[in-house]
């Protein structure tokens, strides 16, 4: 496609933006719309579990962009409007209210929503997720006064809320199907950690343990009841049960989804004039053996939207940009790099009493991923090791002596 022409974006998230943002920068020229069914956009999730929930970050700070970026930009942006279906063979997109957009280029950004805990009494009020910020905004106001808080979920969103939660003195109980945090994203030494660290912290833990009921007192919840026959009484519930990737658009149109609208290497769907990225794509990722791969993270929905950005104003490349991802639990920070699966080997570098280590993992001997607990040096020498395929035996990640960096410049070189 030559740098003018009608794109359209659906999703109003990260991912849409960013796409936005780098076709401008990469010279497109045409017309760019943003059609998002969320009333406020342009803001960042991840502060919404922290910083913004723990009330050291106003609504501003959450700001992809100032303002003015946009309008500065000629990008349209439609607030508050779903888009509801496509039509590929006219190449247009009907809207909730108003005029179909006619594009020549369409780029899915539509990001994911909130799993439901599909359990009697998951409707009662004082059951909260946490995705928006309408959402946040009601979690934060609802902890002013709590004592009890159920988290469901031990995942990253699960432990941040929890982790807030407890800094402001509510009691938290956290209770979760498997048998350790984090278990979807991280090896067994970072779930040992951040456990005794969040116990340290007065939270305290269910795991192994499913919801089957939450009960109900005048319509507003007091306890969780678990499968295993517990009553824990709570005067709010945080749902962080993971994500279901919005495809629905993408398979009203015919298009091949599974656990994402799929894409080929290059963030195109089967349809030529279709991109897909962020939350909502599943891609064929180097980092997994080429598998389709769905990643939800900053990174990925950056990334990818500055990959179609490229191709779309004539510099097309595969897209194959290293996965990494940070998660704020109190004072910990953890940041991962690269991919893991749960059987890859695990060594440790640092000693986890210190409070400061990591996790190097390996399959089939080669590195994959490196998981940093505040030791940020490692995560930043971690990236590069993994993306260049730097040789790391076992041994040398687990010796405190080696220096990581020297191999990074021999690898450089
Ligand atoms: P989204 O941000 O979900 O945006 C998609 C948008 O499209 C949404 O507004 C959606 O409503 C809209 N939409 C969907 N369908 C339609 C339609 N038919 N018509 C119009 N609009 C539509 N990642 C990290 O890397 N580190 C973190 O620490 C971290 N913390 C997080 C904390 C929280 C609370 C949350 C919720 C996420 C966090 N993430 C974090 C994940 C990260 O924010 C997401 O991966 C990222 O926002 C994905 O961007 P996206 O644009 O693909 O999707
Ligand atoms: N009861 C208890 N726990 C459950 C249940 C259930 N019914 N169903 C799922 N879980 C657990 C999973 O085992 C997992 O540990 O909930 C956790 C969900 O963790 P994540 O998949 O990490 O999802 P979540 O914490 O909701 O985060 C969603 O936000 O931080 C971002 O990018 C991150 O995409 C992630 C998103």
């Amino acid at each position: 496609m030559s740098a003018g022409g009608d794109i359209v974006i659906v999703g109003a998230g990260q991912a849409g933006f960013q796409a936005a943002a780098s076709l401008r920068e990469g010279g497109f020229d045409g017309s760019l719309t943003i059609v998002g069914d969320e009333s406020v956009a342009r803001y960042q999730r991840p502060p919404l579990s922290k910083a913004y929930l723990a009330g050291q970050a106003s609504g501003e700070s959450l700001a992809l962009r100032p303002a003015r970026f946009y309008a500065d930009h000629r990008i349209a942006i439609r607030l508050g409007i779903r888009a509801t279906a496509v039509d590929r063979a006219a190449r247009r997109v009907a809207v909730a209210s108003g005029e179909p957009l006619a594009y020549d280029h369409l780029i899915l950004a539509t990001g994911a929503r909130n799993r439901p805990l599909a359990v009697p009494g998951a409707d009662l009020q004082g059951v909260l997720q946490l995705r928006t910020l309408a959402e946040a905004d009601a979690v934060r106001r609802s902890l002013t006064g709590r004592e009890r808080i159920v988290v469901v979920g031990a995942g990253f969103i699960g432990l941040e809320v929890a982790a807030a939660a407890a800094a402001r003195g509510i009691a938290v109980t956290v209770v979760e199907t498997a048998e350790r945090v984090m278990a979807r994203a991280v090896s067994r030494p970072i779930s040992a950690f951040f456990r005794t660290a969040h116990e340290a912290a007065g939270i305290r833990f269910v795991l192994g343990a499913g919801v089957e009921r939450i009960a109900g007192r005048g319509g507003r919840v007091a306890a969780v009841e678990t499968a295993d026959g517990r009553s824990l009484a709570a005067d709010l519930v945080l749902v962080g049960i993971g994500v279901v990737p919005n495809v629905d658009l993408a398979a009203a149109a015919g298009l091949p989804v599974a656990d994402g609208i799929l894409v080929d290497h290059r963030l195109l769907t089967s349809d030529p004039s279709i991109s897909a990225i962020g939350d909502c794509a599943a891609f064929p990722s180097p980092f997994a053996g080429n598998a389709p791969t769905r990643i939800e993270s900053v990174q990925n929905a950056v990334d990818q939207a500055r990959c179609v950005a490229a191709r779309l104003t004539g510099r097309a490349a595969p897209y194959g940009a290293l996965p990494w991802f940070w998660s704020d639990q109190g004072r910990v920070k953890l940041q991962i790099a690269g991919l893991a699966t749960p059987h890859d080997l695990a060594v440790t570098r640092g000693d986890p009493a210190s409070g400061a280590f990591s996790v190097f993992r390996y399959r089939e001997e080669r590195l994959v991923a490196v998981e940093s607990v505040n030791r940020p040096a490692d995560h930043m020498v971690a990236r590069r090791l993994i993306a260049q395929r730097a040789p790391l035996p076992a041994g040398q990640a687990a010796d405190p002596a080696f220096d990581l960096r020297a191999l990074v410049g021999h690898a450089a070189a």
